[in-house]
């Protein structure tokens, strides 16, 4: 994950287009970019109905095609060999295994194509490339989704805006991966904006763009654990259902509407790990909402503690972090310049996101680079995150 290694929108665009001419024959008639994201703050609340504060980052997945010449939708990728193929018309989960990568991209033109008023859609033929790493917790899967949904939304010309388009590959995930996520990863991907987090309010789903401080002030430094989660086992799930199991308890639909006082009241009518989902969730949306007021007053100290709590939380409370993700916080917090580090995305691995004044940032990379390569065995080193536009239409070249 290197600045050098990392493949260029350009060279990304380049990769999809000679995939798709050499294995389909066709010429790719449009492309699209969708990015990955790193949550800075506000982790498994979004399911729960509360607030979360992504960034989209210039880790990207690029989506070209071609209305295909026979009756099947073919995708293919560069990272892998074997494409998927299916029927539109044919529910995904038939068509491949559980955890398959065939079941998000299917599952998103499934969707699209049942969208009222097409009928007889073309099947497509797309092909793939990306910068975002598999299972890092950047969203490798959003990108993949909100390219293939843009992409075919301009093939087919269906009309559909972007909060539409993170709303229907959310329902893909969920319906076909059986992945039970929240709205965060496909609303950032396909909503960013650039130099601005996104304050989601998954209740009524807006989303309002902050201003991020200036690159010369501060910078967020990606730290790969090397670990790698499947989001679509049964950890992810469990948190969920713990979640919901709490707010039923407290007569709630979610644990939006909780208090640190109603919870601490009802603590006889949940169990242990019900109240811990519940603490998380009601202090993490609390530290969500004073997150912003710090990075609107410019207090990176006050920032930085947020992210140390709200990693705590996920640590000790929700349980979904590693001893790999807590040796990477604590060893950034020891570094001249960093304010806060915490984990990101959904846990059990994946990635850190460190806070830290941008002159101290190309230390900061390094010794973090170190730090991952002591217990990663997948060498990437750490980088430093730009914060990106949404999905968007490529001109082919
Ligand atoms: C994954 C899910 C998101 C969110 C995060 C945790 O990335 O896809 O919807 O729940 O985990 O914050």
């Amino acid at each position: 994950m290197s600045a050098a290694a990392t493949p260029s929108p350009a060279d990304l665009l380049a990769a999809a287009c000679d995939l798709l001419t050499r294995t389909s024959g066709r010429t790719p008639t449009h492309a699209a970019q969708a990015p990955g994201r790193v949550n800075l703050i506000g982790e498994h609340t979004d399911y729960a109905l509360g607030y979360v504060l992504p960034i989209a980052i210039d880790r990207r997945t690029v989506a070209v095609g071609a209305l295909a010449h026979g009756p099947r939708c073919r995708v293919f990728s560069v990272s892998t060999p074997v494409p998927c193929a299916f029927d539109l018309h044919t529910d995904p989960r038939a068509e491949f295994p559980p955890d398959h990568w065939g079941r998000y991209a299917a599952g998103v033109l499934a969707l699209l194509a049942e969208l009222p008023g097409r009928h007889d859609l073309p099947a497509l033929d797309i092909a793939l490339a990306s910068s975002v790493p598999p299972g890092s917790g950047l969203s490798s899967s959003a990108a993949l989704e909100v390219s293939i949904a843009t992409l075919a939304s301009a093939l087919w010309n269906v009309p559909i805006l972007p909060d539409q388009i993170a709303r229907l590959c959310r329902s893909a995930e969920g319906v076909y991966a059986g992945v039970p996520c929240g709205i965060m990863d496909q609303m950032i991907s396909a909503c960013a904006m650039e130099n601005h987090a996104l304050l989601i309010d998954c209740r009524d789903e807006r989303a309002t763009p902050i201003p991020l401080p200036p690159s010369e002030e501060i910078a967020w430094v990606i730290t790969d654990s090397g670990v790698r989660h499947m989001l679509g086992s049964s950890a992810f799930a469990e948190r969920r259902a713990a979640g919901e199991r709490a707010a039923a308890a407290l007569g709630m639909t979610s644990l939006r509407e909780a208090t640190p006082w109603l919870i601490a009241e009802s603590r006889t009518r949940l169990s242990d790990e019900e109240a811990r989902c519940a603490v998380h969730v009601v202090s993490e949306n609390h530290r969500v909402l004073e997150f912003v007021a710090a990075l609107t007053t410019g207090d990176h100290e006050q920032a930085g503690r947020l992210m140390l709590a709200s990693h705590a939380s996920l640590r000790d409370d929700l349980r979904v972090s590693c001893p790999e993700l807590d040796a990477l916080v604590e060893a950034a917090m020891k570094l001249p310049g960093v304010f806060g580090s915490r984990m990101t995305g959904g846990g059990f691995g994946g990635c850190t996101v460190t806070l830290c004044r941008a002159d101290a940032a190309a230390q900061v990379t390094d010794a973090l680079s170190r730090a991952a390569a002591r217990t990663n065995t997948i060498a990437h080193p750490a980088f430093i995150a730009r914060a990106v536009g949404r999905a968007s239409l490529l001109p082919i070249p």
